[in-house]
C-alpha cells in the first residue's frame, strides 16, 4: 500500500497524480489537519509530526510512503528514510530544475511557505540546479490556509495573490515554480494572471513517475482509497468534489477516518 500524506489537502494534488498513473494501487492519504498549516512552525515541530506520521503510516502496512508536502519534505525526509530503512520514502521538492532549464528570460520565481522559502533544502536545489538563473524566492503566507477554506476566489485573497504574480512578472519571471502542493489548487486564480508571460511548474506529475519507477510494477491491489485526518475527515472526504476530484470517490473503501497520532 502506498501512503501518502500532507498537512492537509494539498498533498491531494500528489495522490491525484499516483491514482491516475496506479489506477490498481491502494493508496491511503492522511491530512495532519489538526496540525496545519506547517508552513509557520519550527523544523522540530515539522519532524516530529513526519517521523510520527510515517511511523503510523508504516504500522498500517504502507510499504511506499510519500511525503506530499515540499514544507514537510525539505525538514524531515532524510530523517524519516533513517527511521524506516525498509520503508521507500518519497518526497516532494519545488520543480527548480524544470523551471531553470526551461526558461527563456533566465528568470525564475518560486512561490512556498514561508519554511520552505528559508530552508537550505530550497538554497541546495538553487546551487545545483538553476546556477545560470536568477531565482526569487517569493513567501506566501496564509495561501495554504486560503485553500483549506476551499473558498479560493475571495475577493481580498485573489487581490492579494494578482499583486504578488504582477510583481513577478514585471520582473520578467517567466517560470512559476509551486513549491507548495497546496497551491496546484490555486492554478485556476493563476493561470489567467499569466496572460501566456509565464508558465506554472508543478511536480504532482513527475513525484507520479517517479513513484511508479521506484515501486516497479508492485504497486498491484484493488485500487482502494483510504482517507484519514488528524482532524474533520468529514471535511477531508468533502474536500474531494469540491476540489474537482470526485472521480477519486469511488475508490473510497469507506468513510474518512479520524486517525490519533500522539507526537
Ligand atoms: N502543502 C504543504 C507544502 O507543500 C504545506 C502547507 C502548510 O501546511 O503550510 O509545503
Amino acid at each position: 500500500m502506498i501512503g501518502v500524506f500532507d498537512s492537509g489537502l494539498g498533498g491531494l494534488s500528489v495522490l491525484a497524480a499516483i491514482a491516475r498513473a496506479l489506477p490498481q494501487a491502494d493508496l491511503l492519504y492522511l491530512a495532519d489537519s489538526a496540525h496545519l498549516p506547517y508552513g509557520p512552525k519550527s523544523d522540530d515541530f515539522i519532524r516530529a509530526r513526519v517521523l510520527a506520521i510515517g511511523q503510523h503510516l508504516a504500522t498500517l502496512g504502507c510499504d511506499t510512503i510519500v511525503v506530499a508536502c515540499n514544507t514537510a519534505t525539505v525538514a524531515a525526509v532524510h530523517a524519516l528514510r533513517e527511521q524506516l530503512p525498509s520503508t521507500q520514502v518519497i518526497g516532494v521538492e519545488p520543480g527548480i530544475k524544470p523551471a531553470a532549464a526551461t526558461s527563456n528570460t533566465h528568470r525564475i520565481a518560486v512561490l512556498a511557505t514561508e519554511s520552505t522559502a528559508r530552508s537550505d533544502g530550497l538554497a541546495r536545489l538553487i546551487r545545483e540546479h538553476a546556477g545560470a538563473v536568477s531565482v526569487h524566492i517569493e513567501a506566501c503566507p496564509g495561501w495554504a490556509t486560503q485553500v483549506e477554506t476551499l473558498h479560493l476566489d475571495e475577493a481580498g485573497f485573489a487581490a492579494q495573490v494578482n499583486a504578488k504574480i504582477s510583481a513577478l512578472l514585471d520582473a520578467g519571471a517567466d517560470r512559476l515554480v509551486l513549491g507548495c502542493t497546496h497551491y496546484t489548487f490555486l492554478a485556476p486564480l493563476l493561470t489567467p494572471l499569466l496572460a501566456g508571460r509565464a508558465e506554472l511548474i508543478d511536480v504532482a506529475d513527475a513525484v507520479a513517475r517517479q513513484v511508479v519507477r521506484l515501486t516497479d510494477g508492485r504497486a498491484h491491489g484493488s485500487g482502494r482509497l483510504s482517507l484519514l485526518a488528524t482532524a474533520n475527515p468529514q471535511r477531508l472526504q468533502a474536500a474531494l468534489s469540491a476540489l474537482n476530484l470526485s472521480w477519486l470517490l469511488p475508490r473510497l473503501d469507506g468513510e474518512a477516518r479520524l486517525a490519533i497520532i500522539p507526537a
